[in-house]
């Protein structure tokens, strides 16, 4: 194997190597709401779980290019409300499109025609069809590494989903490298 020392190669590199091998990773699909209402979504796949009880997540969000806050983390560090939609495969080229860079004050489920419904104790609405939703409130926020990244940790206050995601998790998105993601078509039940 080759080997690649932390300080000694390209940043490119290590970069590289961390999405390509801590994979896949789960995908947040981010509803948050500006003070004055404007309804975002946006992708992320630094996500995971912390705990269970309470039921804390955390998803490590970076800044823009020219070092601005990305919309979510304003929105979340305004509102403290976020909702965490899971993505399945009918969603996967939404979910993209989400991702890309639109000014504060227009609304990605707007400029994409997707719509929503609204949460139960929170703000931000779901993304109407996805098999599960986890309804947030802000817990702290870490700044971290030299971007620096905002790692948001939230607590889960409400979940919604299907009967069918409580049994399988056929169809969900996950991101491996680049702009690669894998479906979940057959999943191993072991005894
Ligand atoms: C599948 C996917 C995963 C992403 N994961 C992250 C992530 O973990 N952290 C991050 O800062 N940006 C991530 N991005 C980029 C953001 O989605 C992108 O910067 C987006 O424009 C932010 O939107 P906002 O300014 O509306 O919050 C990801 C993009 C995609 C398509």
């Amino acid at each position: 194997m080759k080997v690649a020392e932390v300080g000694k190669c390209e940043q490119k590199k290590i970069s590289k190597l961390i999405f390509n091998t801590i994979i896949p990773r789960p995908i947040a699909w981010i509803t948050t709401a500006s003070r004055s209402g404007v309804v975002n979504l946006a992708p992320f796949s630094f996500y995971n779980a912390i705990t269970t009880k309470p039921p804390l997540v955390f998803v490590s969000i970076g800044k823009r290019k020219d070092g601005s806050e990305k919309d979510t983390v304003r929105n979340i560090k305004e509102t403290g409300e976020f909702v965490i939609n899971v993505v399945t495969k009918d969603f996967l080229d939404k979910m993209v499109e989400t991702g890309n860079d639109l000014p504060p004050n227009e609304s990605e489920v707007e400029k994409f025609n997707i719509e929503t419904v609204p949460s139960k104790k929170v703000k931000p609405p779901i993304v109407k069809g996805v098999p599960a939703a986890l309804e947030c409130k802000l817990r702290e926020i870490l700044e971290i590494g030299d971007t620096p990244m905002s790692v948001i940790i939230g607590e889960v206050v409400v979940i919604h989903y299907t009967d069918g995601i409580f049994q399988s998790s056929k169809n969900i998105v996950g991101r491996t490298g680049g702009k690669r993601y894998i479906v979940i078509d057959k999943e191993i039940e072991l005894r």
